[in-house]
Parts: structure tokens; C-alpha cells; sequence
């Protein structure tokens, strides 16, 4: 037998494909992995850090998903989903948005919106391309846009904005290589959202400088502003063609370990999605559709009960940390985050979340880690109970005093 002795010696490291280097793991996760330890412990922890609902999901859809699978629908689905599931995401956006879409041909059924993200980057992004995102971010776009070969060119945003992206801002970061630019409304870490207006001058630049949008609105229906959605720019006149919509279970029905979201793009576009899909993940597992089709066509209640809930929270959370000297915060209309900004303590939003974690058990995520234009902001996430909200904010009052001194 040929021994390989003289054969160069394996190195992991040389292995990596180099645009790995340009992704970093999660700065969210740290802070999950120091809760566990903290909680292995003993100690109690006021949990901020989730960006996830805590509710159940509601039972007539797990009842459909089950009897789904009872009744043997555990094969492969069309690569784009199950009809009755496309045309109910092709209903469901028409209500969101006020546009006439065809689900069957435009929708996409994902493993999460972050497959939808992913596989649309794959799809639309060439080497070199550059992909406008907002800074502070949920830092997936980023790196997703890496991932593909793409070069992210973050666009700051600003407190006194409400964390929303500046149109003027947005066109000074364009150059002959921008190709897309990614929106949330309403966002993570901030909550904060797009007005109309604001989105109908990001619909001009998009325009005047041909980029696609991927409006992330997977926070769409988390809403605490009139009407029942916060406002798309997929609604504006011209915009359909050029907009991949980015949405999902995760948030709006508490299904984010049922891994299922969508993307909706014209006909083109979403031809193009499938041919990525086709070679990727080829489908969503078949009986979980069944569960995600009584999501968007059954009894919406489920959906105003839990936003009801989060508003309660919001309102606890907002009237806590306002009370609190040196600390001031947004009004988000989104989402379930606050995004306090905390620059009075002279610390970095690293040292104040750690020293919150370890010394008074409340777990939030620094601001930094979803980009620099984080820095000197916690997210709190209250998608805890509405009495560990309470709870927290007195904690949290009592913590930044003892940090003051
Ligand atoms: C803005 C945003 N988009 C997408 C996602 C991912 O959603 P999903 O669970 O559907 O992949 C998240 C999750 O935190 C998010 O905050």
C-alpha cells in the first residue's frame, strides 16, 4: 500500500474558502451561550436577548401540519412549494400591499426568510456587485451578500431618523457597481420603519440608478401605526418588477423553529429564484406547507391577539426605560425591539451588556454588533412574558444606577 507520509500536511484553515474571512459568527449568539452558562448556574435571567415571539404556535395550524402528515404528505413538493400555499402568499401579499400578485407563479416558499435572502442573492448578485445596507442591521444581509461573492456597502442611519435609511444618504453610497439595495420595515435592532414618503424616494433612486430591492418585511404585520401593516414600497407604482419581497412565519406566527418563509418577485425574477432553488434545497419539507397554507388562510386572530400582546410590552418597556436617568429611547413602530441609546454611561455597548448580563442577570445584545452606527445602543427584544417586561425595566433601573456610580 502507497503511504502518504510525504504528502503536505491537511490545514483546516487553507481549506476555508477565502470569503469566509469576510463573515464573522453571530455577536447574538455570545450573549445565548452566556445566558445558558448563567442559567446552568441557577441564576435568573431577564431575556432581551431573543428576536423571537414566546408564544405557542397557534394550534390549528400545528393540527394542520400534523394531519398533513398523518394522511402521508412526506414527499417532495414542487420546488416553489405546494400550490395552495403559493396562491395564499399571492393573497396574502395582495392584502398587504394593495398589488395583484400571482402566487403561483411569483411566490417561493422558503426554508425561513433568510433562505428567501439567501437564494435571491445567489440569483441576482454577480461578483463584485455591490449591496446597499442599512447600518445598524441585522447583520445577515451582510454577510449573506459576502457569501455570494458580493461586496456590502452599509448606509448609516440615525437616532433622530428613528433608524430609518435617508434616501440622500442611500444615493451618496451609490457607484457604477451598486446593484441592490436591501430594505427592512420595520427593522432589527431598532424597530424603526420606512415612512411612504421615505419609501417613495428610495423607489426614485432605485429607479434612476436601475437596482433591485429585497424588502425584507418579515415585521410587516408587528405593527403599532394606523392601518393594519406598515407601508411597502412594493406598493409604489413601477416597483413590483424590481422588488423581491422577503417575508415569513418565524415572527408574525410564531413558527420560527418551523423554518418557513417566502419570497415574492415578479414572474422573471422568480424564475430566476428557483433555478438557485432548484440545486440548493430543492423544496420545504411537503407537511409543514400544509401547516404555513392554515397560517395564511385561516383565522387571523391568532396574528392581532399576539401584536396586541407585544404592544402591551412595548408600552411597559417604553414607559420603564424613560423613567430611567441618563437613558433615553425611540419609539419604534415596529417590530418587537427598543433600541435605547445608552452613550451618558461612558461605556461601550459591549461593557454595559456585559456587565448587565453577568452582574444583574439581564440579558440584552449590544448595539455594536449589528454595525458600527450600533454603537452606544442596547436592543432589547420583549418577545419575553409581559411580567418578566416589568420585571426587567425595574431591574434594569436599579442596574444602571449601581453602573452610574
Ligand atoms: C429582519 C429579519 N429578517 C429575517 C429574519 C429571519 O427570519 P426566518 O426565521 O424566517 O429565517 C430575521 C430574524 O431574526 C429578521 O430579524
Amino acid at each position: 500500500m502507497e503511504s502518504n507520509d510525504a504528502f503536505p500536511a491537511f490545514k483546516p484553515a487553507e481549506a476555508m474558502a477565502a470569503r469566509l474571512q469576510q463573515v464573522p459568527f453571530s455577536g447574538i449568539r455570545k450573549v445565548f451561550d452566556m445566558v445558558k452558562e448563567l442559567e446552568g448556574k441557577g441564576r435568573e435571567v431577564i431575556h432581551w436577548q431573543i428576536g423571537r415571539p414566546d408564544f405557542d404556535t397557534p394550534a390549528h395550524i400545528k393540527e394542520a401540519a400534523a394531519a398533513a402528515l398523518q394522511r402521508g404528505e412526506v414527499h417532495y413538493a414542487p420546488n416553489l412549494g405546494i400550490p395552495s400555499l403559493r396562491k395564499a402568499i399571492g393573497e396574502r401579499t395582495r392584502i398587504d400591499t394593495g398589488i395583484g400578485v400571482d402566487g403561483e407563479n411569483q411566490a417561493v416558499v422558503m426554508a425561513g426568510a433568510n433562505e428567501g435572502i439567501l437564494v435571491s442573492m445567489m440569483a441576482l448578485i454577480n461578483p463584485g456587485d455591490e449591496v446597499l445596507v442599512p447600518n445598524p442591521n441585522w447583520h445577515h444581509y451582510k454577510s449573506i451578500a459576502s457569501l455570494v461573492g458580493g461586496v456590502p456597502v452599509e448606509v448609516a442611519t440615525r437616532e433622530e431618523d428613528g433608524f430609518a435609511l435617508d434616501p440622500e444618504e442611500v444615493e451618496r453610497r451609490i457607484t457604477s457597481r451598486t446593484r441592490m439595495l436591501c430594505i427592512t420595515s420595520p427593522g432589527n435592532p431598532t424597530g424603526g420603519v420606512q415612512s411612504k414618503e421615505s419609501l417613495e424616494a428610495l423607489a426614485r433612486i432605485a429607479k434612476k440608478h436601475n437596482l433591485v430591492v429585497l424588502s425584507d418585511e418579515i415585521y410587516a404585520r408587528i405593527w403599532y401605526g394606523q392601518g393594519p401593516v406598515a407601508p411597502s414600497i412594493y406598493s409604489i407604482p413601477g416597483m413590483a418588477e424590481r422588488t423581491v419581497i422577503i417575508n415569513g412565519f418565524s415572527k408574525t406566527y410564531a413558527m420560527d423553529g418551523w423554518r418557513l418563509g417566502w419570497t415574492v418577485a415578479s414572474e422573471e425574477l422568480t424564475r430566476a429564484i428557483l433555478k438557485v432553488r432548484q440545486y440548493t434545497t430543492v423544496c420545504v419539507n411537503t407537511f409543514i406547507q400544509h401547516g404555513a397554507t392554515a397560517a395564511l388562510t385561516g383565522d387571523q386572530a391568532c396574528v392581532a391577539r399576539m401584536v396586541g400582546e407585544f404592544g402591551e410590552r412595548r408600552r411597559i418597556m417604553l414607559d420603564g426605560l424613560r423613567a430611567i436617568p441618563g437613558l433615553t429611547v425611540a419609539e419604534p413602530m415596529g417590530a418587537f425591539y427598543l433600541f435605547p441609546n445608552i452613550r451618558s454611561f461612558g461605556k461601550t455597548s459591549a461593557e454595559v451588556a456585559d456587565y448587565l448580563l453577568a452582574e444583574h442577570g439581564i440579558a440584552a445584545v449590544a448595539g455594536s454588533v449589528f454595525g458600527d452606527a450600533g454603537e452606544g445602543f442596547l436592543r432589547l427584544a420583549y418577545s419575553c412574558s409581559t411580567k418578566e417586561c416589568a420585571k426587567g425595566v425595574a431591574k434594569l433601573k436599579l442596574a444602571l444606577a449601581a453602573f452610574k456610580k
